[in-house]
């Protein structure tokens, strides 16, 4: 993806966001300038990811496939395996109508998706197999507590207020119902680590390669390794 589109993707999130009453914390908004003065204060955002998430998964058309997220809070790892600290996380999603989040799991991540406002969200679902494929059982599910019941390869649909709990394992792919309006969408779960924690049905690029055409409004979670280097968790090691 281009700089310049990534900035057009945020500044028109700021604009929905605001319109919907769902406001960032003040980390969002620090400019690539302010990040290079902040010290080992900030290292939870780095560390567990926190931030911007703009990705078109590798297909060119973010329109058409492509995700908005911001990662508002985060455990590591580590602490999910002591079951200590911060176990949990949440986003916030903004899915556009017809713009496919692709299939996929989550090997840990336990995940509730939560339509906040907006138009429809659909989700798609199936059960995995042991190989990873897709299963032709059906879907167990529970929506705001009421088991109900899919077909494999069938959808539900999220109306503003409503919500899903997707178990590990559980294959899922979504989009905003056409017709109804951007959909403003929370994501609560166990912690997440997207650079392990993702299984994909068809390989997909999960964060974007960047094409530098303008400076960054505001640094994605991704940026942090390289604009971020003293707050980097694992520095690359330099000779002396
Ligand atoms: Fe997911």
């Amino acid at each position: 993806m281009k700089r310049s589109e990534i900035n057009g993707i945020m500044k028109k999130a700021l604009r929905f966001l605001e319109q919907q009453k769902f406001l960032l914390p003040p980390f969002a908004h620090w400019s690539p300038a302010e990040w290079k003065a902040k010290g080992p204060e900030c290292r939870e955002i780095v560390e567990a990811q926190l931030g911007w998430d703009i990705t078109d998964f590798g297909s060119g058309d973010f329109d058409r496939i492509g995700l908005f997220l911001f990662t508002l809070r985060n455990g590591t790892m580590a602490e999910l395996q002591k079951a200590q600290g911060k176990v949990y996380a949440e986003k916030i999603l903004i899915v556009e109508p017809g713009q496919v989040t692709p299939t996929h799991f989550h090997f840990q991540k336990m995940e509730d998706i939560i339509n906040r406002g907006g138009g429809d969200l659909v989700i798609q679902l199936w059960n995995s197999t042991p190989d990873n494929g897709l299963a032709d059982t059906p879907v167990m599910v529970k929506m705001d507590g009421m088991e109900t019941r899919v077909a494999a390869g069938g959808t539900i649909t999220l109306k503003p207020g409503d919500s899903v709990c997707l178990p590990q394992r559980l294959y899922h792919k979504f989009w905003g119902a056409e017709g109804k309006g951007t959909v403003l969408v929370g994501e609560v779960s166990r912690v997440n680590d997207d650079r392990v924690d993702n299984h994909f049905h068809e390989p997909v690029g999960r964060f974007p390669q960047i094409e530098e055409d303008e400076p960054p409004l505001h640094l994605l979670a991704s940026d942090y390794a390289s604009h971020c280097r003293s707050l980097n968790p694992h520095p690359k090691k330099t000779n002396p």
